[in-house]
């Protein structure tokens, strides 16, 4: 029996306004296949022919390392025209918003590159990066951690792709006293961000080629919370018969995974918010750390791409910022935006650079500033 029938999804909470969208789902042989992409760039091209892309070039070093990101993009001759946008945090009835015209950019063009953003230290300030992601409703964060040629670390063949969901668990925010000295803290967990988050690295394992997707949790101990996010994973898994799905137990993969992390690269790894903010760190300390490791942020009408260091106020101003990690978050979101072929241009180049070793940054054993790593980049193009 096939059927074809129009599922309404919820429209986005928080500030942005959003129409319900349709997906289409084909039952069959009571399994449901979705034909709708989760998350497809829906971006256009302006009147210059180059898709408009929002910035955030951040504090701190942000303005270099977009700098060299900007270089390395125009020298490859990629079709994109940079909207820089501001996010300085505005206090609004103490609650941190961001500027109105950052939120329509965005909104506009549907994809964002962010800098690292200082947090202001102080009462009444959330997260800058938090508040994105909220007013965005960036459900899913995705961290792939690749090993660098030319660059020794303990394990040299690291491959691995984790999905964080976003928006709720450990970090739903509801905490409070119940009496003096007794706090409690909610671990949110829905149905609905479970699905869209699983739906969405089973889809991102169909379009990078990989045939596993492994669920990581603690269900044994949260048996309701950590519980309804693997039974609705074990029922998203059979809309993808293609893509072999199991789960392993947090403490369990951090274990295998520091002693040999090379059975993961065949998977894509998707687990809750908390477990997913440690063992993404995690995957990134296999591979050298921070400064290396890209990110994005995905949400159904925009994504944001960003490096997941921060802002280092301590090498600011000096030319000494390592630019990869926003380089790659940027290639991330080429392939976002379906221009693989500038993406797999720029990352050869890159790779390049890095595996000869001649021209690296001072956090990689190297001398170059970074107009002079982007432009060792360049010559390789
Ligand atoms: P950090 O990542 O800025 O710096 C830690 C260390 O790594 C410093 O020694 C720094 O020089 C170095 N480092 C970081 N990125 C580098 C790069 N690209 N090239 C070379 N060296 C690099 O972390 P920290 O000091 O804890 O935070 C500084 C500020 O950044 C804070 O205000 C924090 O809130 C913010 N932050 C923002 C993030 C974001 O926007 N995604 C993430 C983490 C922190």
């Amino acid at each position: 029996m096939l059927s074809l029938r129009a599922v309404a999804r919820p429209a986005r909470r928080q500030f942005v306004a959003a129409a319900p969208r349709a997906v289409f789902s084909v039952t069959f042989q009571n399994q449901r296949f979705y034909s709708s992409k989760v998350a497809k760039f829906t971006g256009t091209k302006d009147s210059s022919g180059n898709y408009p892309v929002s910035i955030i070039e951040g504090d701190g070093i942000g303005p270099e390392i977009s700098q060299a990101v900007k270089d390395i993009f125009a020298a490859a001759k990629t079709p994109i025209s940079w909207e820089p946008v501001d996010v300085t945090p505005r206090l609004v009835d103490g609650k941190t918003t961001i500027p109105s015209e950052t939120i329509e950019s965005i909104q506009r063009n549907k994809v964002a590159l962010k800098g690292p953003l200082a947090t202001p230290i102080g009462k009444g300030h959330v997260s800058l990066n938090l508040t994105l992601r909220r007013t965005f409703n960036l459900f899913a964060n995705l961290r792939p951690c690749r090993s660098i040629a030319g660059y020794e670390t303990p394990y040299d063949n690291v491959d691995t792709v984790l999905i964080r969901e976003n928006t709720e668990g450990e970090y739903s925010g509801i905490e409070h006293v119940v009496v003096d000295g007794v706090v409690q803290s909610i671990k949110l967990i829905t149905r609905e961000a479970s699905e869209r988050v699983l739906r969405f690295a089973f889809q991102q394992a169909q379009e990078i080629g990989r045939k596993k997707v492994r669920v990581v949790h603690k269900a044994t101990i949260m048996k309701m919370s950590d519980g309804l996010f693997l039974n609705v994973a074990k029922e998203i898994a059979k809309e993808y018969p293609d893509i072999e799905f199991d789960a392993e137990l947090l403490d369990n993969t951090c274990l295998k995974m520091t002693t040999d992390p090379t059975p993961y690269n065949d998977k894509v790894l998707v687990m809750p918010n908390l477990y997913g903010d440690i063992l993404s760190d995690m995957c990134a300390g296999l591979i050298g750390g921070l400064g290396l490791t890209p990110s994005g942020n995905i949400g159904d009408e925009c994504s944001i791409f960003e490096a997941v260091h921060g802002s280092a106020p301590d090498i600011a101003g000096k030319g000494l910022a390592n630019p990869t990690a926003l380089l790659l978050s940027s290639l991330m979101m080429l392939r976002h935006m379906e221009l693989n072929e500038f993406a797999d241009k720029i990352e050869k180049a890159t790779f390049a650079t890095l595996a000869e070793g001649k021209s690296l940054t001072g956090d990689l054993g190297g001398k170059a500033k970074t107009h002079e790593y982007a432009a060792a980049i360049i010559s390789k193009l």
